[in-house]
């Protein structure tokens, strides 16, 4: 081998020596401006190819540039290897960090959380049915009478592969599984979702959520339906706003009602939420009729009741301000993120 390129490998090896050497940034800053500075060794020998005699310049330049990038290479990886372990590896810990990607919890959700947490605190525990019913626990054991509209294929989704059973149409079979599973006192909310033959438009859902009540004791009455549902109303719509029971029927309940309450938002003189009326219906209530009583084996001379159930899509609409029942359930995230809600 040629000598100068002897003399090559020998600069070669020298500068990975001491780069391997250096055990920080001002002697490794002294090594680059050894070799690579622009008065360097590997300048130098750049000028020196000149002259060179023929049969090696070829390799003489070839290996003097080889080394050159390995030594830029080395210096600069060894460079970066000090900047990270002194954390100056571009990070800039002034800046703001970055947050994680939170979901948010969906209205119905929070509405339905709201609404159990009030009950909770009036003593009321949770109780859930199944989604899918068979035809006893969603009508007969309510005293449905046979003829009761509600039965028919067009309100009510049957499984049509399964005899019998059926998309529960409301919560209140939670309220038979409830008697069931339990003597008296029985206090429970049943959240839930129901499910009907209905088009879907701002105010329908086939699908929509509600919370079913059921209270029973020895000594219930009608009065503390009244001041139990009137507790909860001002907790969800603030301390002002009054109830109104309008009579109506319902085959579990005897007497039953339909629970109005003042407009919260105009507080009762008329208004778009209210359609003028100064009231909003919220839903049905009543006394546990004795036929059902009997049925699931609690006797209707020692125990009276009341239940209730409510709409969570109705509240929701009303206190998030929303006019479109389908938003709750298209699942478009700038919808969704709008109600934030992190516990
Ligand atoms: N289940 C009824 C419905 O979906 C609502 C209802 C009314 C529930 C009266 C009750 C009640 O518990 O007592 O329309």
């Amino acid at each position: 081998m040629h000598e100068k390129l002897q003399e090559l490998q020998a600069h070669r090896d020298a500068f990975m020596k001491e780069a391997d050497n250096v055990t920080d940034i001002d002697q490794l800053e002294a090594v680059r401006v050894k070799y690579l500075g622009r008065k360097g060794l590997i300048a130098s020998l750049f000028k020196l190819i000149a002259e060179l005699p023929p049969e090696v310049k070829g390799v003489f330049g070839k290996e003097l540039n080889r080394l050159k990038n390995d030594a830029t290479e080395k210096v600069e990886s060894i460079e970066a290897g000090f900047k990270k372990s002194n954390g100056e590896s571009g990070f800039d810990p002034t800046l703001p960090a970055r947050r994680p990607f939170h979901g948010s919890y969906h209205p119905l959700t929070l509405m339905e959380r709201e609404v159990r947490r009030v009950f909770q605190k009036m003593g009321f525990t949770v109780a859930r049915g199944p989604e899918v019913e068979d035809i006893w626990h969603n009508f007969d054991a309510l005293n449905t009478p046979d003829w009761h509209p509600s039965r028919d294929a067009s309100d009510t989704l049957y499984l049509e592969d399964r005899d019998g059973w059926l998309l529960r149409t409301e919560t209140s079979p939670i309220q038979i599984r409830t008697m069931q599973a339990q003597q008296p006192p029985i206090r429970i909310v049943g959240p839930g979702r129901v499910f009907r033959n209905d088009k879907p438009d701002a105010t329908h859902s086939a699908m929509f959520t509600q919370v079913e009540g059921l209270y029973v004791d020895k000594g219930v009455t009608f009065a503390d339906l009244k001041g139990t549902v009137l507790a909860f109303y001002r907790h969800i719509f603030g301390s002002s706003v009054k109830t109104r029971f309008r009579p109506h029927f319902f085959p579990f309940t005897e007497p039953s009602a339909e629970v109005d309450v003042s407009c919260a938002f105009c507080g009762g003189k008329g208004c778009r939420v209210c359609k003028q009326s100064g009231w909003i219906e919220m839903g049905g209530s009543g006394m546990v009729d004795p036929n059902v009583f009997r049925t699931v084996g609690i006797d209707p001379e020692v125990y009276t009741g009341w239940a209730f159930g409510l709409g969570i899509e109705r509240l929701a609409l009303l206190l998030y301000d929303v006019d479109d029942i389908r938003l709750f359930y298209e699942n478009d995230e700038r919808f969704l993120a709008q109600f934030g809600g992190r516990r």
